[in-house]
């Protein structure tokens, strides 16, 4: 297994799950969890690692929504848009989201302060809509309740 040159935290995250590639989905959340995200390179050492394609994993990659290919904004706001979010107005709190933070769902702001992600259930479906700021649930949120989120992450 070639390690030179190597991200360390790759190699541990490899390394703690046996360099077995059937612990692909937890290598990966290891290491966007302590990277923020998976770069080119953190796949291909990941890939090596596990003696798989790089294909293969990014196949796995760009298959489940939680995994970012991209350095995210300081804070990150996921709104939930599945079936029963969307049936209590998830749509308008996505629309008012991207208008007062000029950032489009699945981007970060241009001063790197957030990113929107979209995310399919939250397991908050009473409660909906439900968002989630910086891994906080937050649920019957409306558009002056999303602001005051907001307000509150970035100071
Ligand atoms: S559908 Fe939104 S939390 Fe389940």
């Amino acid at each position: 297994m070639p390690e030179l040159n190597q991200n360390p935290l790759v190699v541990d995250a490899c390394k703690g799950f046996g360099n077995r590639p059937e612990n692909l989905i937890e290598i990966l959340h290891v290491v966007q969890n302590c990277a923020g995200h998976l770069s080119d390179e953190d796949l291909r050492s990941i890939a090596d690692a596990l003696n798989l394609t790089r294909a293969e994993v990014h196949g796995v990659v760009s298959f489940y929504h939680d995994f970012r290919r991209k350095r995210p904004g300081k804070t990150i706001i996921k709104i939930c848009m599945a079936e029963a979010c969307q049936a209590v107005g998830c749509k308008s709190i996505k629309d008012h989201a991207e208008e007062t933070l000029s950032t489009a769902m699945g981007e970060t702001s241009v001063n790197g302060d957030v990113t929107l992600e979209p995310i399919y259930c939250l397991g908050n479906c009473a409660l909906g809509p439900a968002v989630m700021v910086d891994g906080a649930l937050h649920g019957r949120v409306t558009a002056e309740r999303f602001d005051a989120l907001v307000l509150e992450a970035s100071s």
